[in-house]
């Protein structure tokens, strides 16, 4: 057999994983989402989750890839008991790669263009009204979306195509250096607005009252931070456990875990103090929605002194936050290719470029061509593929992983813990084992279903 291809250091192994981690949820979703529901309050829950949830998780699935050797593909058919049925649910984490790539390279897309046309100053002198409108506009323009998407997926796959190590950890390993570098002056520049201070209690003074006024109350809050914590570290469809399949031995998993949940909270909270005091400053509303960054920070930076600039760094941050964690999902689907079929690395580069070339297409003609496709409670094509990856795929995907860490029917506790032991640095609690065992399932379970019932309810 072909050995497998390894990272070339240990920080190229932490920052990819945590590259594949800091996405577009940290940096678009996180902030739109603490805004809706109310702030300082909300992110604590979110904090816990992220401890309580994600972390315990993101151990199993590195230990899984880890163990295996190989991505989600095949690595349950390598770990299970015999006869058991567990390796089914690679359809479901291939799937769930597919489809997250299929709508998140049309944001990305937006991220490269927005940058370009603040770049090129195409938003100076316009009106907010305006700038709201080159939104709607590029949004009714198939062949400027696709143009964009098709850009990001070429520049990934480019970066995929120079292998693990001269390609996807180089890289990667620059732009996350790069991203948090622009992001300290973003924040430095944010903070230090005048009017700032008011964005800045918002986002820092839990007021517990602001937990009950979402629609659902008390609990859609909760079940939003909820979902915010599996889709920003990535868990449920093996995005982390390939990079486990790349390391060796030498460190145990608990402690790289948690660098890696550090460092993607590290990035979420930062662009929270990056958009509250600006939004903050200029008078924005910061419970507004998805629409927060592409209609309202043109704006503010339209407004803003050295705005043209600050603008462009902004988008740049955006731009490297989305295509770290597009390369990351490529590697993992590139590598379904390579281990179920034995392809070569270009082979399976170009059967699946063209592959997401055409996925792509729904999510981008969701919006113009086929707009009037929508479902009921849901919404257009994006929030469908989105659904179906970030209320169904993750948490269920989750469950899976853990129960197959944990149940005698599957891989099982003591090997789990042997192989997230393995190495040196911090061991997984012993004492956990009931924890992650029983209740944690059951909380995840009880997200699955509640996420269901408030969705189909409201
Ligand atoms: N964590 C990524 C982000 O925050 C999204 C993602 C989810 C990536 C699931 C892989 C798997 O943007």
């Amino acid at each position: 057999m072909k050995k497998r291809e390894k990272f070339g250091s240990r920080l190229g192994f932490i920052l990819i994983s945590a590259g594949c981690a800091i996405g577009l949820g940290n940096v678009w979703r996180f902030p739109y989402i603490a805004g809706q529901y109310g702030g300082a309050a909300f992110v604590l829950i979110y904090l816990l989750f992220l401890l309580i949830l994600g972390l315990p998780i993101m151990v199993m699935e590195f230990a899984v890839g880890r163990a295996s050797q190989q991505s989600a593909a095949r690595s349950f058919h390598v770990l299970e008991p015999k006869g058991t049925k567990w390796h089914l649910y690679s359809y479901g984490a291939m799937l769930g790669n597919y489809m997250l790539m299929a709508f998140y390279t049309t944001v990305g897309g937006w991220m490269l263009s927005y940058f370009y046309k603040t770049a090129r100053g195409e938003f100076s002198g316009l009106s907010p009204d305006q700038v709201g409108g080159v939104f709607s506009d590029m949004l009714g323009n198939p062949l400027y979306l696709i143009f964009w998407m098709c850009l990001t997926v070429l520049i990934s796959f480019a970066v995929c195509s120079r292998g693990l190590k001269n390609g996807v950890e180089k890289v990667n390993k620059v732009m996350m250096l790069a991203l948090l570098a622009i992001m300290i002056i973003l924040v430095f520049r944010s903070v230090t607005l005048e009017g700032a201070g008011e964005g800045l209690t918002f986002y820092l003074k839990p007021d517990f009252s602001k937990l009950y006024e979402a629609e659902g109350g008390l609990f859609e809050t909760i079940f939003a931070a909820m979902g915010q914590a599996f889709f920003t570290l990535s868990l449920g469809i093996g995005a982390l456990a390939i990079f486990g399949s790349y390391i060796g031995k030498e460190r145990s998993l608990t402690g790289e875990a948690i660098s890696i949940t550090i460092l993607d909270t590290f990035v979420a909270l930062m662009s929270g103090f990056i958009i509250f005091p600006a939004a903050a400053a200029f008078g924005v509303d910061a419970g507004q929605g998805p629409s927060l960054i592409f209609i309202t920070l043109p704006n503010i930076f339209n407004q803003m002194a050295g705005g043209r600039l600050w603008g462009s760094l902004f988008f740049v941050f955006m731009s490297f936050a989305a295509l770290s964690t597009i390369i990351a999902v490529f590697e993992n689907i590139i590598s379904f290719g390579m281990d179920l079929w034995g392809w070569s690395r270009k082979k399976t580069i170009v059967f699946n470029l063209i592959f997401i070339l055409l996925i792509s297409m729904p999510c981008i003609l969701g919006f113009n061509v086929l707009s009037s496709i929508s479902l009921p409670h849901i919404g257009d094509i994006q929030s469908i593929e989105d659904f179906i990856v970030s209320n169904n795929l993750l948490p269920l995907g989750s469950m899976v992983y853990l129960l197959f860490c944990t149940s005698r029917r599957g891989w099982g506790w003591k090997n789990f813990l042997q192989e997230a032991d393995s190495g040196e640095g911090l061991k997984f609690p012993k004492w956990l084992r009931i924890y992650v065992s029983y209740i944690l399932p059951a909380i995840v379970f009880f997200i699955f279903i509640m996420g269901y019932v408030l969705k189909f309810s409201a």
